[in-house]
């Protein structure tokens, strides 16, 4: 599905990656762990393309080139992304803000001809999504009425609702209390089903809760890559990162 070579970022003269290579497989769900300032999010940027690549080559689903697209291009070929930072309108119901999100991922001109009200498929949409995060049941709720968690998770549904081929998600359990996290976690796998899911997380918990493989970046260099049981007993692993873990939370 994501094909990444040789990938290179530099900010004026600060080298972030260097070299990163890696392939994700259709359906797979991969996740990147790393210390703090490691480049997981400049990572994240480059492949959606918030950031430009200083070098380096990124082929999606099927080999084609995207490394020089824009992020609303790369979106249209079914490459999205979530925003750490809060996208809902909060004076709407929980309902609302999906068939909105929904009815500005058309890309038909004629969506304009019917009222939103009768649109019985984006409805069924709705449904679907809201029901996969356990969410459907507060269809008429402010946001504000949910838990942390909840909140969360509608927003990082609000990155399905293009019907994305793939998912970047960046640190999708940012500031969750530990209470929430357990069943966070699961929804939040059932919300992905079987999308491909690139996704950067301190929270280990989380990571090996939903990650079929693990990359590990260190200094913007990829220094593991394996199954979570591998990366649990690779020792260079535990030493640079597992081993602090508590302090990058
Ligand atoms: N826009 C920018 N301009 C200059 N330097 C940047 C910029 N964005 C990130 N950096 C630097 O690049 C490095 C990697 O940052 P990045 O945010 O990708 O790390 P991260 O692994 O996501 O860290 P964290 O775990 O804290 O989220 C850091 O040294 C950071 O200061
Ligand atoms: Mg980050």
């Amino acid at each position: 599905m994501l094909q990444v070579k040789n990938l290179e970022k530099s900010f004026g003269g600060l080298k972030v990656l260097t070299g990163v290579t890696f392939d994700v497989a259709r359906g797979e769900k991969l996740a990147l762990i790393g210390p703090n300032g490691a480049g997981k999010s400049t990572l994240i940027n480059v492949i959606g393309g918030q950031l430009t690549a200083s070098g380096g080559v990124v082929d999606f689903d099927g080999g084609r080139p995207i490394v020089s697209l824009p992020p609303n291009e790369r979106l249209h070929l079914g490459l999205a992304r979530s925003y750490q930072q809060n996208n809902l309108f909060w004076h709407l119901p929980v309902l609302d803000n999906v068939l909105l999100a929904l009815y500005g991922a058309e890309t038909s001109h004629l969506r304009f001809l019917k009222p939103l009200g009768q649109r019985t498929e984006l409805l069924e949409e709705a449904e679907k999504l809201l029901t996969s995060a356990d969410l459907w049941e507060k269809r008429h709720e402010s946001p504000t009425t949910l838990s942390y968690g909840e909140q969360r998770l509608l927003e990082l549904l609000l990155a399905f609702t293009s019907n994305p081929r793939m998912v970047l998600l960046d640190e999708p359990s940012a500031g969750l209390p530990t209470a929430e996290a357990f069943a966070f976690s699961d929804k939040l796998r059932k919300l992905v089903g079987s999308a491909t899911l690139l996704f950067c997380a301190h929270d280990l918990d989380l990571v090996f809760n939903l990650a079929d493989n693990i990359i590990v970046l260190c200094f913007g260099v990829i220094i593991a890559r394996g199954t979570p049981d591998e990366i649990k007993a690779n020792p260079q692993v535990q030493e640079i990162y597992l081993g602090s873990e508590d302090d990058d939370k």
